[in-house]
């Protein structure tokens, strides 16, 4: 069992010249071999969260690489139910989850890199 709460990153996530604007990425932080986390670029933002629907938090919610987007790209969406999120807040506006929210990551953005800030999954273990 290991303890994500305990973990922090050395490294940036990526440049963030190299997140499309409006777009979701995928991102596996600390090696797993799948995308735990993704986060969204709307101009000079970057909003992060985790790879956790509140509906059933061990489904994950891209429906391929990197597509964690409705289809005109104004919300998250998870592929397993459809449930939509705000991009902004991550809260749940159509869906199973109603009200129930994503799970931020706190990240900063620091000479044009992304970057995880304290612990990347506060309170959870697996
Ligand atoms: S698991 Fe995400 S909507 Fe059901």
């Amino acid at each position: 069992m290991s303890n994500w709460a305990a973990r922090e990153l050395d490294r940036p996530l990526c440049r963030v010249a190299d997140l499309p604007e409006g777009q979701s990425v995928g991102f596996d932080p600390l090696d797993e071999g799948r995308d735990t986390m993704f986060v969204v670029r709307k101009g000079d933002t970057v909003h992060a969260w985790r790879n956790l629907c509140p509906h059933y938090d061990r489904a994950r919610m891209a429906w391929k690489k990197d597509e964690f987007l409705n289809g005109d790209r104004s919300r998250i969406m998870c592929a397993a139910h459809g449930a939509l999120f705000r991009i902004e807040d991550g809260v749940c506006e159509i869906g199973p989850c109603v009200g129930q929210s994503l799970t931020p990551v706190p990240v900063r953005l620091h000479d044009g890199a992304l970057w995880i800030v304290g612990e990347y999954a506060p309170g959870f273990r697996r």
